[in-house]
């Protein structure tokens, strides 16, 4: 039987992103969708998000507002259309939620609209109380079941297989392959790059290991996010900025505040600053640990807004009705990824990315509270948009580039950046994954210097990656892989700068616009290449 031309398109990973994007292509005429998940369909970083969706859904709130709020979290990094896009965007992502079945919280019969730090109004819409995520996976899952999608459940990519410059599919752990006429990376972060984290176990920056094999430009991965308040417990569970937006207040260890010491909004100032005021007053007080009191709060409502902090914590053997809290930073959130358009194009033809995974510039140097989640619901629209637009049987448009480069690596002449190489890596030494994570963890942590990024980037290179042959080892080379190049950008960059903090430059460039730092890794292009016979549906 002959019908009309497909194009295959896989999508690897099942976030709120990568099942946006999956769900939109897969309602239309013409696509054949595949969705493949390294672990189970449900264990995303999306899933465990408590805050909730920024959108603007109130008249007392303009997405002028959202889009400043945006810049300046974003300290001068941002790409001023991405987020115009992101936020403009907004309310129509989440009319594309509710249509997909995910019930926002109501108070009064109107959306319940939370309040989180750096947003000039409360604008966050919550599920569940702090179950959000959990809500929109829930919703999107129950979809999926119904969608003309092929689901490869617990299945990892291993590479995207590139022929002639071009993304032809992907390879699995195991060997097989998946022809693809698009591949769209939507892994999520890469928080597993550090021993203490927020992030879900799969959080091993896959996603931007693969298109730096792959030859696809990567941006800003220098710039990693702490969230200032995890609960000081191993496992490290979020408490969400909910509870600061809620009115609980952080203390030193002899119950003073001290937030506003750091900055004029206290509890509600920029992530962050506020992990760094929490990890120096942790220093000051000799690693007692710093306090989260919202006892002002009262059990009842702590129990209805946020059920799911509350019983993390009770079952921790905190009652936070009575008792502040320990918590301290952990790493949270990647604000770069890898380069793509505003479409999700990548540099490279074929290759799509969405959600955590990408950096489009929504973020710059220090994302907003609550639009990482917007992220994946705007741009897995954006994304599923441009694959369906493009023809499939002509190269794909070249991605847009940024028209500046870092000053001090590309010559203001230059309308694309020259992308700086990734140092080469030829050491022989093994290592294993915690050594890593402690390696960034105290080279690549909250604050950093030339001296020990320059010795993490030499230890990196004098270790060899295990061969792919399990999921463990394919994830630790691919988190050594994303070190390095988080480390090279981290080295070259030199100031600080939202949640890139160095001691040797503590001040931000004075350059009137901050430029992106962007980064190849020249040996890897073609490198998943066993060039296997992967040819276009409509070569
Ligand atoms: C939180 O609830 O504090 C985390 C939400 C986010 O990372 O935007």
């Amino acid at each position: 039987m002959t019908g009309a031309p497909q194009t295959r398109v896989v999508v690897v990973g099942s976030g709120i992103a990568g099942l946006t994007a999956a769900l939109e292509l897969a309602e239309r005429p013409g696509v054949a969708v595949t969705l493949v998940a390294k672990g189970a369909l449900k264990d995303s970083a999306t899933r465990l998000a408590q805050g909730g969706v920024a959108a603007v859904t109130s008249l007392d709130d303009t997405v002028a507002s959202h889009v400043a709020d945006t810049l300046a979290a974003g300290a001068g990094l941002c790409d001023e259309e991405a987020v115009r896009a992101l936020c403009g965007e907004g309310p129509a992502a989440v009319a594309t939620l509710l249509s997909r079945g995910v019930r926002f919280d109501l108070h009064e019969g109107r959306f319940a609209r939370g309040l989180e730090a750096a947003h000039a109004h409360a604008r966050i819409l919550h599920a569940g109380g702090d179950a959000t995520g959990a809500a929109i996976v829930a919703a999107l899952l129950g979809q999926l079941a119904a969608a003309p999608i092929a689901v490869r459940e617990r299945a990892m990519v291993l590479d995207v297989v590139v022929t002639e410059g071009r993304a032809r599919g992907v390879r699995l752990l195991g060997g097989e392959l998946l022809p693809a006429d698009a591949v769209v990376l939507a892994t999520g972060g890469s928080g597993r790059l550090y021993p203490c984290t927020t992030n879900p176990a799969g959080a091993t920056a896959d996603g931007v290991a693969m298109a730096l094999r792959a030859g696809a430009a990567v941006a800003d991965l220098e710039f990693v996010q702490f969230h200032p308040t995890a609960l000081a417990v191993p496992g490290h569970p979020l408490v969400s900025e909910a509870v600061r937006g809620e009115g609980a207040v952080l203390r030193a260890a002899d119950g003073r505040r001290f937030l506003a010491d750091a900055h004029p909004d206290a509890e509600l100032a920029p992530r962050d600053v506020v992990a760094r005021a929490i990890a120096a007053q942790l220093a000051r007080q000799g690693g007692a640990p710093v306090l989260l009191d919202a006892t002002a709060l009262g059990a009842r409502f702590l129990a209805e807004r946020f059920p799911t902090i509350d019983a993390t914590v009770r079952g921790h053997g905190f009652d936070w009705s009575r008792e502040a809290i320990p918590v301290e930073p952990v790493a949270h959130y990647a604000m770069g990824g890898v380069r793509t358009d505003l479409s999700g194009r990548t540099s490279l033809p074929g290759l799509f990315a969405v959600g955590e995974t990408t950096c489009t510039g929504v973020h710059g140097a220090n994302r907003l509270a609550s639009n990482s989640l917007l992220e994946g619901a705007v741009f897995g629209r954006r994304v599923a948009a441009a694959i369906l637009q493009a023809d499939a049987t002509a190269a794909w448009p070249e991605p847009a580039w940024p028209e500046q480069a870092w000053p001090e690596l590309a010559s203001p002449a230059q309308a694309r950046p020259e992308p700086i190489a990734l140092p080469a890596a030829h050491g022989e030494l093994p290592f294993d994954r915690a050594e890593l994570q402690r390696l960034l963890w105290d080279a690549a942590g909250l604050v950093r210097d030339a001296e020990g990024l320059a010795r993490a980037a030499a230890v990196l290179c004098s270790w060899a990656p295990p061969e792919p042959t399990s999921v463990e080892a394919a994830e630790t080379a691919n988190l050594w892989l994303v070190a390095r190049a988080l480390v090279a950008g981290a080295l070259a960059r030199r100031e600080s700068r939202g949640a890139h903090h160095r001691r040797d430059f503590p001040q931000p460039h004075p350059s009137p616009a901050s430029r992106s730092t962007v980064l190849v890794d020249e040996t890897g292009a073609d490198a998943s290449g066993s060039a296997p016979a992967l040819e276009p549906a409509h070569a």
